[in-house]
């Protein structure tokens, strides 16, 4: 049996450099771990005090705002194992702290395509399944075999497959009726020596019009368009997209094309159809604008960049957005990001 270090408990921990949005937040109690058996031991903890247990992963798809009563368990779990169990075909396991974007580039690496289109997501294995990332073209649930995760509550471990996990745009059942029931500790996703590249996307195919691109230049093609549109959190502290896009009826669509013909929009199943919120919100006029200490980055519309300000002050800008964009447009933007430290 392999021995575990002690976990070590922090008491009234700052979270601050923890979160890509950066903004002020301390933890009633905060604990890393670097093994299954230091989960185990942090859960123990919580569960001789009863303390309520908050995941941290990479911490760039939440927002604090307000401080995290109970124990906050930075998942820190690392290794990467694979098998081919048909010829080209592997399933990748990854352990839930294992980097994203380096958990990709390690994938192209070895020649297991699927992941290009997702490259540069900030954030770690563990946290993606929870709102199955998705960048274009592909979902995380394309390419989903597996999770191991453990019960909060119990420490058990349990094995979840792709249709368990219910999936869908930003979704998954960790969002809804499990939200915080479990951590995630591993991630087990279905790769291919075969490349099969996927260049839809309207951004990505522009990018590589006339070409065909092998898995590494899709890669480079994705990590160029980001790093254009989106701002870095090392220099603009951000969470990405802070609201879905809509999905909306065929009938609210029709309206809404009659005064506003240049709105993009995507055509889904039952006759719906998803609208970019970031074409809404810079019809609203937000787009670059600063209040205060918060704002809105002004080459995408849909991130919300803090300079220095709080997570109730980002709230309240999120709040205003979602006020503008639901007189003019009718449309109920929806937050992406886990709020956290708000009583549940
Ligand atoms: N647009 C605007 N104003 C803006 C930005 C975009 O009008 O400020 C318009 C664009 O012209 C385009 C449309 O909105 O017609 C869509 O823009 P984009 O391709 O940038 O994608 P998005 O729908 O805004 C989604 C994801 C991103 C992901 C990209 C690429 C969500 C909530 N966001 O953004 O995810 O990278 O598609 O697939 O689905 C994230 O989750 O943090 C994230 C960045």
């Amino acid at each position: 049996m392999i021995e575990s270090s002690a976990i070590e408990i922090i008491e009234n921990a700052d979270l601050q450099p923890f979160t890509t949005m950066a903004v002020p937040g301390r933890a009633e109690y905060f604990c890393r771990v670097d093994n299954q058996q230091q989960l185990l031991q942090a859960l123990d903890y919580a569960r001789d005090r009863q303390l309520q247990v908050t995941a941290l992963g990479g911490g760039s798809n939440l927002l604090l705002a307000a401080d995290i009563v109970g124990l906050v368990v930075q998942l820190n779990l690392i290794g990467i194992e694979a098998s081919e169990f048909a010829p080209g075909q592997f399933h990748v396991s990854f352990a839930a702290g294992e980097n994203w974007h380096q958990a990709v580039e390690h994938c192209l690496q070895q020649s297991w395509y699927g992941l290009e289109n997702l490259s540069l997501i900030p954030g770690n294995m563990g946290a993606a399944p929870i709102q199955n990332i998705g960048a274009y073209g592909v979902e995380l649930c394309d390419l989903f075999v597996s999770l191991e995760a453990i019960e909060i509550s119990s420490g058990k471990l349990v094995v979840m497959d792709k249709q368990a996990c219910q999936f869908a745009y930003r979704d998954s059942i960790f969002k809804q009726a499990y939200k915080g029931r479990y951590l995630i500790t591993q991630v087990t996703l279905l790769l291919s020596s075969v490349a099969q590249v996927n260049i839809q996307y309207p951004a990505l195919a522009s990018a590589l019009e006339g070409t065909e691109p092998s898995p590494e230049q899709v890669s480079a093609a994705v990590c160029r368009i980001r790093r254009e549109k989106l701002p870095d959190p090392q220099q603009i502290p951000n969470a990405g997209s802070f609201f879905k896009n809509p999905v909306i009826g065929a009938e609210l669509l029709q309206s809404l094309l009659e005064t506003n013909a240049a709105m993009p929009y995507f055509k889904q199943p039952n006759d719906r159809a998803k609208v970019p919120a970031a074409w809404l919100i810079d019809q609203c006029g937000f787009r670059g604008l600063r209040s205060g200490k918060v704002g809105v980055h002004q080459h995408q519309a849909l991130v919300l960049v803090n300079f220095g300000g709080t997570g109730a002050e980002i709230l309240q800008l999120a709040e205003q957005i979602q006020l503008a964009v639901q007189e003019r447009f009718a449309i109920a933007l929806e937050i992406e990001p886990q709020i956290y430290g708000l009583p549940s």
